[in-house]
Order: structure tokens, then sequence, then C-alpha cells
């Protein structure tokens, strides 16, 4: 595989539907980063290590002098939304960042103009942007994006790009017919079938044309067999889905611990409230059960009540997100976790996060687009489930069980990446990822 993977030669372009506060302070700080002026905190790409050898820590490098990532110095960043702001104006508007770091990297944040989005305001309630194409049909739509990338991929001499969705959380769907295969969902494409997503429309573009696409959000987008089958047949990696951050980042930190000693959880109840444009969107009901679903899989997958039935069979799990102005981009959550030890005695667990969502997720959105692009130089394409680190509803492969424990994740991202480079691996749970990516180099 080492000698198949192809070089990281060239500029790679990340394309972000949906330049939001998410999108631009990922940009903002790869740029910084670039200029010496920050430092790319919670990026594994940037600052992981990984362990190799016998297990005598005898090496230990940095993962990006490993495996063959883009360098930061050849990202080049691109993008669609419904408002025109470039991304010195969305930064600014998501106040996340202070102005006087804005203000150092302002021409290469101004220089940074949306393309007009393919939107469909049913989806996305909340929200009154104009900046959006007009087509007769979804078909021509995903036409006019495939033609945004050719452009892009010219005007910028890119010589690779991956799509990473930073747009907002669409209304709840259920997949259906159309979404059953290649043939079904092009139908739909022309005929305009009012359940084929915006997000949709992107994943399909770029997919079509080998370009590997991760979702950042609840979204099905490229969770619908018409796209996985088109990742397969075109050989593109694609993943998704939702941002791993905050509150249920804490939920599979902390549950692989309770578990770990068997102690037992009678209730987890999560709150938080939140008061950016996110915040605005998730404030429609529609659009709060597409989060809602990505988030409640999560304890069940880690806690497996049907294994422990004495530990968890009562588990009462709910999950609430309140809209909240004042707070802007910094959200704070609130879980009560109920639990039970030996001879059932009860105790209580409070975690109070005050965290900041889009510092939090800034730095997954460089990883994923540095390790989808990794990936399909590598010839891995299809689902990229040993991703599921960075995702909070993991999108699994041919219906595999999900693995959300976060440090079961890590082993498996990093085994993977040893089995790219042909270093013994050493974690059974491995086996089936490591045996995929020997499949795909054949
Ligand atoms: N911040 C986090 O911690 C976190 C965690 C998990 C998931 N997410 C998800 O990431 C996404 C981005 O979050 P954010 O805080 O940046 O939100 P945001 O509202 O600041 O940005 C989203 C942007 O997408 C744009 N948009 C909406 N529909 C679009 C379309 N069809 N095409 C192009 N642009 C479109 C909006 O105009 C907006 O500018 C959301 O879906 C959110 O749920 C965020």
């Amino acid at each position: 595989m080492k000698e198949q993977m192809l070089p990281a030669k060239g500029k790679l372009g990340i394309l972000l539907p949906g330049l939001g506060a998410v999108a631009s302070t990922m940009i903002a700080g790869v740029i910084a980063t670039r200029k010496g002026l920050s430092k790319p905190v919670g990026s594994l790409t940037q600052t992981g290590h990984i362990e190799l050898g016998e297990g005598k820590g005898d090496r230990n490098p940095l993962i990006k002098d490993f495996v063959p990532l883009a360098s930061l110095e050849d990202v080049v960043f691109g993008g669609w939304d419904i408002y025109e702001d470039n991304v010195y104006e969305a930064a600014s508007n998501a106040r996340v960042l202070d102005q006087e770091l804005l203000k150092s990297i302002k021409p290469e944040l101004e220089a940074i103009k949306p393309m007009k989005a393919v939107f469909d305001r049913s989806y996305v309630r909340n929200l009154d942007g104009t900046f959006y194409k007009q087509t007769a049909t979804k078909w021509d739509a995903a036409q006019e994006l495939i033609k945004d990338i050719e452009n892009f991929k010219k005007e910028n001499k890119v010589s690779r790009v991956v799509i990473v969705w930073t747009g907002s959380t669409e209304k709840y769907l259920e997949q259906s017919a159309v979404h059953e295969s290649i043939a079904s969902f092009e139908a739909g494409l022309k005929n305009n079938d009012v359940a084929i997503a915006p997000s949709m429309i992107y994943a399909y573009a770029a997919v079509s044309q080998g370009i590997p696409f991760i979702n950042g959000a609840p979204n099905l987008t490229t969770d619908i067999p018409a796209i996985v089958q088109l990742a397969n047949k075109t050989k593109t990696a694609i993943g998704g889905k939702d941002f791993k951050t905050g509150q249920t980042l804490m939920k599979t930190v902390v549950a692989p611990g309770l578990a770990a000693r068997s102690l037992g959880v009678s209730g987890w109840y999560s709150t938080n409230i939140l008061g950016n444009r996110d915040g605005l969107v998730l404030d429609d009901e529609q659009n709060f059960k597409t989060k809602e679903v990505s988030k409640l899989g999560v304890l069940e997958d880690i806690l497996r009540p049907d294994l422990h039935p004495d530990l968890y069979g009562e588990l009462y799990h709910k999950i609430r997100i309140n809209y909240y102005p004042p707070h802007g981009d910094n959200k704070e959550s609130w879980d009560n976790i109920d639990i039970f030890g030996w001879l059932n005695y009860k105790m209580q667990i409070k975690i109070n996060f005050l965290c900041r969502d889009s510092i939090l997720a800034a730095p997954l959105v460089l990883d994923l687009a540095l390790f989808a692009d990794l990936a399909q130089r590598a010839g891995m394409y299809g689902v990229q489930d040993w991703l599921s680190f960075y995702l909070k509803a993991p999108q699994s492969k041919d219906g595999a069980p999900v693995e959300n424990d976060i440090f079961k994740q890590l082993n498996t991202l990093k085994e993977v990446l040893r089995n790219m480079m042909q270093e013994p691996t050493s974690e059974p749970g491995t086996l089936k990822h490591t045996l995929e990516v020997e499949e795909a180099i054949r």
C-alpha cells in the first residue's frame, strides 16, 4: 500500500458548503497557524503522535511525519453559502475569534468569497439568505455545483479537492424509495423529488466526480444507499455524520469509564444552551429532531444494555438543546448522570461544560479533510468508518455495528494509519479495517 499510495503532490482544495461559524473558525485557524500566529491545538493531524514498534514506546513520531498528509502550506479554501459574506465577514459575525486575530489575517480571509449555494428553504426554515442558485431541477443544480468545483480547481491550480459539509442542520428526513439506488436518485434529481435535500445534491455532485465528501452535520446526506453505491462505483471516500464536540464528546469519554468499572447507569439527562446561528436553526423542531436522533444512539452503543440488562436495562436518556442568544457560540451544557454501584447504592455525577462550539469543531474539519484526502490517495473508497473518532453518529459500513467509544475509535484510526504504512498492527478490533485496507489496494 505504501508504495501504491499517491503522494500529496500539488495543492489540496478544501471546499465547504456552509461558510458559517465552524468553517470560518477553521479557515482562520489554519491561516493563523501558517503565519505562526497561533497553534493548531485539538488537531490530531497537526499535533498528535502515533506509537510504533513492539509497544516499547521507542518510536513515537508525529502523525503528520508518519503518513503523507497534505501540508497546511498546500491547502486552499473555498465554499458555498446562502449569505454573500466573505470569510472575514462570516468570522466577524460569528464572534468566535477575537477581532485582533481576525484583523491580522483580514486580506486572506476577505479573499475567500462564497459561491452561490444550492438551497431549499423548506429544509432550513429559520434562515433567510438569498444567495442561491435558481435552477429548474435538482439535477441542474448538481451540474452547476460540478462546474463550480471545476472552476475552483482551475482558478486555484489545485490538484485535488475534498468537501466537508459545514452547512446548517437540515430538517429531519427518513430514508425513502428515492434514496435506494443511483438510478432512483438520479431520476429524483431530474423530477425534483422533495426527499432530496440540498446536502445530498452537493454529495452527489462531489462523489460523481470522485471527490471525497464528509458530512459534519446530522443530516442523512451521504448515509443513503444511492450515495454509498455511487461512492463504490466512482471509488470515492465518503463519511459522516455530525462532528463529535461538546456534550457528546464528554459522553463518549465518561460512559466507557463507567462501563469499564461495571457501574450501573439509570439516567442521563443532558441539556444545553447556545446562541449562535446553529442554535437558531436547531430552534425549529424539525431541525432539532435530526440532531436529537444523531445524539441519542451514543450511550446505548457504548453501554450495551442488551449485554448488561442489570446495569443499563432501565437507562433513561434525555437530550434538550435550547436557543439562548446571549451566549453566542459559547455553548453551556449540563449533564446529570444517575449511577449506581455495589448493592445498587445510588450516586450522581454532574458535568457543567462551558465550551466553545466552533473552537471544538474547527480542528475536526481540518483533520477530516486531510484524512479523507489521504484515504482517497491510498485507494480506500466507500464509507470511511475509521474516521468515526470525529463523529457523533458514525455512518457504518455494510450495516456493521457502530463504535462510539472514543478510545476504541482512536485505536482503530491509528491502526488503519499503521496498516497503510505497513507497520505491524496490534489491536484485534481493527482486523476488519486491516483486511479492508488490503482489499482496497489490490
Ligand atoms: N460547532 C459544533 O460544535 C458542531 C458540532 C457538530 C455539528 N455541527 C454542525 O456543523 C454545521 C455548521 O455549524 P455552524 O455553527 O458553523 O453553523 P452556522 O449556522 O454558523 O453555519 C452554517 C452555514 O451554512 C449555511 N448554509 C445553510 N444551508 C446551506 C446550503 N444549502 N448551502 C450552503 N450553505 C448553507 C448557512 O447560511 C450558514 O452560514 C451545523 O450543521 C452544525 O449542526 C457543529
